[in-house]
């Protein structure tokens, strides 16, 4: 039967330092405080479309010109961004403890925070901004450049009253070996995981025994039912989240508030 999550700080911090295998999996909610919207909330409108409908193979069929802008502004925006308290807590816990623990972070951004903050061993379930892919040949790339093409300078304005994206195609991003239209390396809505990423991610969640749930909604899958299998196996969970999910009532504790608070405390001495 389900017991309500503890919200005990110190107890948690107890089985944290003994721990020797500890899983951070975190969601948008972790990058908000550095200025990045997540998908669910106030923020989750660009222009008038549901972001969510954007990130989608379907929306990119339809108009690559609407989604090519719509990952422009994405980059542009992340590039700006900070890492915050949160991504900082994580990383500075990995330098001081990741040679007595194995410490993997799973995330599911794709803004790249986690890696700027110092994190190393980090898996990104679904791509990241600044990777391309040739919807051609597959080829994976590094892409950094901004803005990506010279298209796309000034477009991706997210205000609702721009209507339409009129950008010819041969004038997106195309893969210098093959011709190809290029697309974001990323994992859209009702797209499948790269098998060797949820392998790595299932392996690190089956040997935990601990989980830090940090910023998501646990609604996206299959990432929203890592933490659950774990704690039904006897890992402890520990929630971090501004509100309550669908997974709470699964896992040991839960901390209400904003990560970059929460986390420094948990992560501290
Ligand atoms: N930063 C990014 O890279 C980014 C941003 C938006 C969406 N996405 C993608 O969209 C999908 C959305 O799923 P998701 O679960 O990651 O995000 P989500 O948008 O579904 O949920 C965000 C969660 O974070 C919580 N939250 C918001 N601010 C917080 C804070 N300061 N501290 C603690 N919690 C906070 C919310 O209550 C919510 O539960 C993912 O697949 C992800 O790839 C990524
Ligand atoms: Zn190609």
């Amino acid at each position: 039967m389900a017991v309500r999550p503890s919200s005990d700080m110190a107890k948690f911090k107890e089985a944290l330092k003994a721990a020797k295998q500890v899983v951070i999996l975190s969601g948008a909610g972790i990058s908000a405080e550095s200025g990045i919207p997540t998908f669910r909330g106030a923020g989750g409108f660009w222009r008038k479309y549901q972001s969510s409908a954007l990130a989608t193979p379907e929306a990119f069929r339809e108009s690559p010109s609407l989604v090519w802008e719509f990952y422009h502004y994405r980059r542009e925006v992340a590039a700006k961004a900070q890492p915050n308290a949160g991504h900082l807590a994580i990383a500075n816990f990995e330098k001081k403890y990741g040679n007595e623990k194995t410490i993997t972070v799973i995330t599911q951004n794709v803004d790249g925070l986690h890696a700027r903050a110092g994190t190393k061993n980090l898996i990104e379930l679904h791509g990241n901004l600044y990777k391309t892919r040739c919807t051609k040949c597959k080829e994976v790339l590094v892409n950094t450049d901004s803005p990506i093409c010279e298209a796309l300078a000034n477009r991706g304005a997210p205000d609702a009253k721009v209507i339409g994206s009129d950008i010819p195609v041969k004038s997106l991003p195309h893969c210098k070996k093959c011709g190809g239209l290029l697309r974001p390396h990323i994992v859209w809505f009702g797209e499948g995981l790269d098998p060797n990423v949820l392998e790595n991610a299932e392996r690190a969640m089956s040997k935990c025994d601990i989980c830090l749930v940090v910023g998501t909604s646990s609604v996206v899958y299959p990432a929203a039912m890592f933490a659950p299998q774990a704690a039904a196996r006897g890992a402890t969970v520990a929630e971090f989240n501004l509100e309550t999910t669908p997974a709470t009532p699964d896992f040991h504790y839960y901390f209400e508030g904003p990560c970059g608070t929460t986390l420094p405390e948990a992560l501290s001495d």
